[in-house]
């Protein structure tokens, strides 16, 4: 195993989160009860959302929230190809087609709304965007094109617990939110996932589907509220623990603390990076508040990409690739139509970095960062 000197992301669990898990296992109440609520409760709080729903992961929240909103097959779903593959899949389990949308430019790495609206035809349900990085997407004019052809809008916001755009958060635009709690996320439960939405006609399904369409639940039975069960919906088990939800409660106490220091980090690259020869920076002047999940790059044409991660690997710096685009996966390709195309995607896929973000890291570390970008320019 490499022993990096700068790993990718880094958690920080410290002695609150190791107290609220321990409380859990001495509690002996281990699955989806009382804690669970109360990181419910409080999550609606912070997006300023009306029900949320916790969940296993961020895909599970991601396909419960395309079958709430009964998609299906027959139906297209608007989705970028510059995204993790979870929010493509999640179209795919319910037997709806993905229809690949480009991203708006170099510097705004979201989807979109022009290639939305040619991507828009008699089959097409729902968009599902992506606030890539943290950053969000041009949500108002992708809810006007929703408004416009009477389309859902699913966010997923994986990355981007906090961001806000003209005072409404991320997740809370469209009919369902998908939030990941996974290990490298900003609020970070190892494995978990959140379902927002304002719709109050989803909420009763959303908490029938977690758990089986099972009409009462193993702690409602404990507490004495019933002795039996009937099963009125096809539903699947995409329950959370207690652990997680306690350690999410922990973690969502700190999440804008956490942020604020990714934003720090994030200006400070911005500087020290900023002349460097044979990069650039995505997202300058982004509109609205962004959590800065990842710290994307482009190389410049001519560079050689697995060079350049080679010499900061050899130099025991971690770098990653968000994303490989999904249309060119072995499995996904079937799913780019012919007649359609994603140049800026094609491009900016072929050039793009993520070097190290995550609270912890020191401004030193982003120093040295930048010292070994300029050695292998130089060479
Ligand atoms: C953009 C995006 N969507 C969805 C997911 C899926 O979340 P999870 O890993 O919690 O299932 C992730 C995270 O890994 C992600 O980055």
């Amino acid at each position: 195993m490499v022993q990096w000197k700068i790993p990718l992301f880094d958690s920080d669990f410290g002695q609150e989160e190791i107290d609220a898990v321990t409380k859990v296992l001495q509690s002996r109440w281990l699955t989806m009860g009382e804690l669970t609520h109360q990181f419910e409760t409080q999550f609606c709080n912070y997006i300023n959302v009306k029900h949320a729903f916790a969940v296993s992961n961020g895909t599970t929240a991601l396909h419960l929230a395309n079958v709430v909103l009964e998609i299906g097959a027959g139906d297209e779903v608007i989705v970028p190809s510059f995204t993790f593959i979870a929010s493509v899949n999640s179209i795919i389990y319910t037997g709806a087609t993905p229809i690949f949308a480009d991203v708006a430019s170099e510097n705004d790495l979201t989807i979109s709304p022009q290639d939305i609206e040619r991507k828009i035809s008699n089959k097409t349900k729902a968009i599902l965007v992506v606030h890539y990085g943290g950053y969000p997407c041009q949500m108002e004019a992708i809810m006007s094109l929703a408004r416009k052809h009477n389309l859902l809008v699913i966010e997923d916001v994986a990355h981007a617990p906090g961001a806000e755009l003209n005072g409404t958060s991320c997740g809370s635009f469209g009919d369902c939110g998908c939030f990941s709690f996974f290990s490298n996320k900003n609020l970070s439960t190892g494995e978990g996932g959140m379902l927002v939405t304002n719709r109050d006609d989803l909420s009763a399904r959303i908490k029938l589907l977690r758990s089986h369409g099972m009409t009462s639940l193993t702690f409602d039975r404990y507490k004495g509220h019933s002795y039996s069960y009937d099963v009125v919906d096809l539903g699947y088990n995409y329950r959370p623990t207690e652990i997680g939800s306690a350690l999410g409660i922990v973690q969502l106490n700190k999440l804008a603390m956490k942020n604020k220091r990714r934003k720090e980090l994030v200006e400070y690259y911005q500087t020290k990076l900023a002349d460097l020869d044979g990069i650039s920076i995505p997202f300058i002047n982004h509109p609205g508040i962004s959590t800065y999940h990842i710290f994307p790059i482009l190389l410049n044409p001519e560079i050689d990409r697995n060079r350049f991660m080679e010499f900061l690997k050899q130099n025991g710096i971690q770098t990653s690739i968000h994303y490989p685009p999904a249309h060119r996966f072995t499995y996904h390709k079937k799913y780019l139509q012919p007649k359609h195309s994603l140049p800026v995607t094609e491009d900016i896929a072929r050039r793009e970095v993520t070097l190290p973000l995550y609270p912890d890291l020191k401004f030193e570390e982003i120093d040295y960062i930048a010292e070994v970008i300029k050695n292998f320019a130089a060479r």
